[in-house]
């Protein structure tokens, strides 16, 4: 089932289904009027005060307080939950409900089988024969633990031999394809090996899948490094290489340090700094500085410190400070990059660099500019001065005044003379502002388009991962059957509502146990999504969400009752219009 389907199958099901024709095989109903009336079926009662209004569709008991729509009915009727409900008359009236996120789900299933078939078929060539892959790795001093850990693997020089192998295995030749495993030829059609003569670093999604591959040439082709292109399920931008390993050291020690390439998250990794990983052959962006945040709150970054490090660490720091990253930068000076650095140096060595060397983003781009404006003369020195107040411009007046009397006096300009810079307005374009929450949450599967239907899809995902965070959140939730509006999280939410009752807490292991199907697939793809802010903020966003939403669709349901309220009794009516008068006020401003 869609995910999102349920709510678009529930809208199709109130314009299709006629309230009345449900509820009158059901429940003996007369016309009275404009409504119909009968007995409730919800409450025992001589006179009738159930009535279902046609026009409005909508049913209501002026004896018992039941209302709603068609679903709710049915829901009351035989006692299921709003999915059951939807799927019940979704049969009932030959309305399809789409299933594509369970399809997508499957897909990427399938890719990831096909990815790990080749990761597997490159390690198998690596290790168990002699090659010359292996010979390479051995020479830069790599470790058979550290090829096992990280899968390494190697693509021999042929032009056919994984393409033949994985054809042999009945894998469909587009897939290959599509993954940039293989390519056609364009003279006879057949398919060729993308990866040739390289070692091979397959790269993981946090959940562990094989979504792509970097390949490290060994024959000396034009390319050092090829990656797989992208594809479904491969997204270079919203994944880290070695995440899947370091995730738990980096919450662990509090910060991750994030390095140029694979073979500096293989060396350090393999040196004992394990709180490390790297951008795939890319600058870093937003959405992998948002992902390094769902473990920690500082990054160390370490690039190699020739002219493209240096640009890379100047865009790093721009993009991980404005994801509300703490960053610092570091330097290694001797041997070109971390990789050499921890084979020569060791661990120890390595972590008392990190501490004599890193710098705060801040401190380290101006002693960029003090380097580059370095002459004594005045207009060094007003370069300087211009280029200081840029960097210090976007900075909170709080931070600003920590670096304020340092960068002055290291050009002897007096403080208000730095600040008057800063107060200019900057030549420069502004510096995007941080993304919120929003933008950031969904990530993979489609959602239908209407912002109603986004929001409630965001919300419930939302909830789902808070209470994985903070289990104490799961009680709140309970007797919230608005909280949750597809399938697959109403799965989810039955099987955390038992893991909760045995043991208060949640154990993802033993959840992802008894899930299966896409409520499975949509389990892990909220795990992906990235979290930002505070927890508790988060959670009561959430609920008044929900309570706002509750309370509009009351407000319509009580505008709807009154309007077929003809000869009920002064009491129910105040009670009703005491109610609408409260709802009102608590919440519309
Ligand atoms: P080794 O020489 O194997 O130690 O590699 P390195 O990690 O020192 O490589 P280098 O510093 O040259 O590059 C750092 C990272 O940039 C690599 O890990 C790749 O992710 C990326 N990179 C380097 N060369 C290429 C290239 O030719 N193509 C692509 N796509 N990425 C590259
Ligand atoms: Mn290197």
């Amino acid at each position: 089932m869609a995910v999102t389907s349920l709510i678009s199958a529930a809208e199709e099901i109130r314009s299709r289904c006629n309230i009345v024709d449900v509820v009158s095989p059901l429940v003996s109903i007369k016309r009275a009027g404009s409504n119909y009336k009968g007995c409730c079926p919800f409450h025992k009662e001589k006179t009738p005060s159930f009535v279902v209004s046609e026009q409005k569709q909508i049913f209501t008991c002026f004896g018992c307080g039941k209302s709603g729509d068609v679903i709710k009915f049915i829901q009351e009727y035989y006692n299921l939950n709003f999915p059951e409900a939807v799927r019940r008359l979704a049969a009932q009236y030959g309305i399809e409900i789409d299933d594509s996120y369970e399809r997508q789900s499957k897909k990427k299933d399938g890719y990831y089988a096909i990815n790990k078939t080749a990761a597997r078929f490159f390690f198998d060539a690596f290790t168990k024969h002699a090659n010359p892959g292996y010979d390479y790795m051995k020479g830069r001093g790599i470790q058979p633990e550290t090829i096992a850990k990280f899968g390494i693997g190697y693509a021999d020089e042929g032009w056919q031999t994984l393409s033949d192998y994985m054809l042999a295995q009945g894998t469909q030749a587009e897939l290959l394809t599509e993954l940039g495993l293989s390519s056609r030829s364009s003279k006879d059609g057949r398919l060729y090996d993308k990866f040739r003569g390289r070692v091979m670093f397959p790269i993981f999604n946090t959940m562990g899948k094989v979504i792509g591959f970097g390949g490290r040439t060994i024959i000396g082709d034009a390319a050092k490094y090829l990656n797989s292109q992208e594809s479904f399920v491969f997204e270079k931008k919203r994944n880290l290489y070695g995440l899947n390993l370091s995730k738990t050291e980096i919450q662990e020690q509090g910060y991750a340090i994030l390095v140029e390439g694979y073979m500096d998250v293989v060396g350090l990794y393999q040196g004992g700094v394990r709180n490390v990983c790297a951008a795939l052959g890319t600058a870093l962006t937003p959405e992998q500085a948002q992902l390094l945040k769902r473990y920690t709150k500082k990054a160390v970054l370490c690039l190699d410190s020739d002219a493209a490090g240096i640009k890379a660490a100047i865009r790093g720091c721009d993009v991980m400070r404005a994801a509300g990253l703490d960053v610092r930068v570091m330097h290694v000076d001797d041997g070109k990059d971390p990789d050499e650095y921890i084979k020569k140096h060791g661990a120890d060595e390595f972590r008392a660099l990190l501490d004599k060397t890193a710098e705060t983003d801040i401190d380290f781009k101006i002693g960029l500019i003090d380097r580059k404006y370095s002459g004594t003369d005045l207009s060094q020195s007003l370069n300087f001065l211009k280029a200081a107040a840029n960097v210090l411009r976007p900075l909170s007046p709080v931070e600003a005044d920590l670096y304020i009397p340092k960068v002055a006096k290291m050009r002897g300009i007096s403080e208000g003379a730095l600040r008057r810079e800063i107060e200019q307005p900057s030549a420069e374009v502004p510096r995007p502002a941080p993304r919120t929450e929003q933008e950031n949450a969904p990530q993979e599967q489609s959602v239908e388009d209407t912002p109603e239907v986004r929001g409630r899809i965001m919300v419930e995902r939302m909830l789902i991962k808070l209470c994985l965070q903070r289990s104490d959140f799961w009680p709140k939730l309970q007797g919230r059957d608005d909280a949750f509006v597809s399938g697959e999280a109403y799965r989810i939410a039955e099987v955390l509502g038992e893991c909760y009752r045995e043991n208060n807490d949640f154990d993802v292991k033993a959840i992802r146990e008894r899930l299966e199907g896409s409520a499975l697939s949509y389990f892990d793809n909220i795990q992906e999504g990235v979290l930002t802010g505070d927890e508790e903020t988060a959670f009561r966003d959430c609920l008044e969400k929900l309570d706002r939403r509750k309370a509009e669709q009351r407000i319509d349901e009580i505008m709807k009752i009154l309007s077929i309220a003809e000869g009920v009794d002064e009491e129910t009516l105040n009670k009703l219009m005491l109610e609408l008068a409260e709802l009102q006020r608590k919440f519309i401003k």
